[in-house]
């Protein structure tokens, strides 16, 4: 079959909750998130099998020509989530908190509410042991949360560049136990980006709740790539990415190749990972 046609066997037959992606972690196979943007990228993703789509404030850089995720705004946000949900019905839709808009927990609860009514089912937030009590509260209110460690990009002025993170046994402690500490507050999944590849595969070994990973090695229980990478849009692609379009000629068949791989193992290949 071209890869022009994903095939109906391919595509989501019904909608991935929180409990399907709880089931591929205590199965061991592995599911797939894109980080996307538009309505037709959303029915592409479902058509191609992937499970949850992440409309990400990289939409900062990768669509609106910002130099980082700084400046998105809950506005920016929404009219993209808005438009992903229209073409999506059957993967977990997890949208962004932008750039200090759960500094506080009031701030964090009226943020959410606004992703949620937007058509996500799941809020991301960046940051460690601080936001524990904010995923609790969030959780106790029926807001699921997905958390996010290592390379937090709304960081990157503090970090002082895109750099990877938990190179040093001090700093690995740190992410594993911020890691622990949101598990238990409640958070339902755990992006891990740019971290070496066996802090990412103890991280997930020590903690019962997925964990999705974006240059974080083999070993988490998903992986995430933003649909810019895949297709060869960046100029300077970052060494975690891949160009799925050279090998496949298409938009249908990058992202039905993107997917085969993560559940094939063959991505992230060792050019792709951080030790
Ligand atoms: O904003 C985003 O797209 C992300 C992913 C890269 C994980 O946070």
């Amino acid at each position: 079959m071209p890869y022009s046609s994903p095939g109906p066997e391919a595509a989501l037959s019904k909608p991935v909750t929180i409990n399907t992606l709880r089931k591929y972690k205590d199965s061991g196979e592995k599911f797939v998130v894109i980080a996307l943007y538009d309505a037709h990228m959303a029915a592409m993703a479902q058509r191609c099998g992937v499970e949850a789509v992440l409309i990400g404030d990289s939409l900062g850089m990768t669509v609106l020509g910002y130099d980082s995720t700084v400046p998105v705004t809950m506005e920016h946000m929404i009219y993209h989530i808005e438009a992903v949900a229209r073409g999506n019905n059957k993967s977990l839709i997890i949208g962004d908190l932008p750039f200090m808009t759960y500094a506080t927990p009031e701030d964090a609860l009226r943020n959410a509410t606004r992703i949620m009514q937007a058509g996500a089912q799941m809020v991301k937030l960046e940051g460690g042991e601080w936001l524990a009590g904010t995923v609790t509260m969030l959780a106790e209110r029926g807001i699921p949360v997905c958390a996010h460690l290592g390379l937090t990009p709304q960081s990157v002025n503090k970090f002082g560049g895109f750099r990877v993170q938990g190179r040093t046994p001090e700093q690995a402690d740190t992410i594993l136990a911020d890691a622990r500490r949101l598990a238990d507050a409640g958070a339902d999944l755990l992006v891990l980006e740019c971290v070496p590849a066996e802090l990412a595969q103890r991280i997930t070994q020590a903690i019962n709740i997925p964990t999705i990973g974006i240059g974080a090695g083999t070993d988490t229980d998903a992986q995430v790539l933003v649909i810019n990478d895949i297709l060869g849009l960046t100029e300077h692609p970052p060494k975690f990415s891949k160009n799925f379009l050279t090998e496949t000629g298409d938009i249908p068949g990058a992202m039905k190749k993107y997917v085969a791989d993560v559940k094939n193992g063959a991505f992230p290949g060792p050019d792709n990972i951080f030790e």
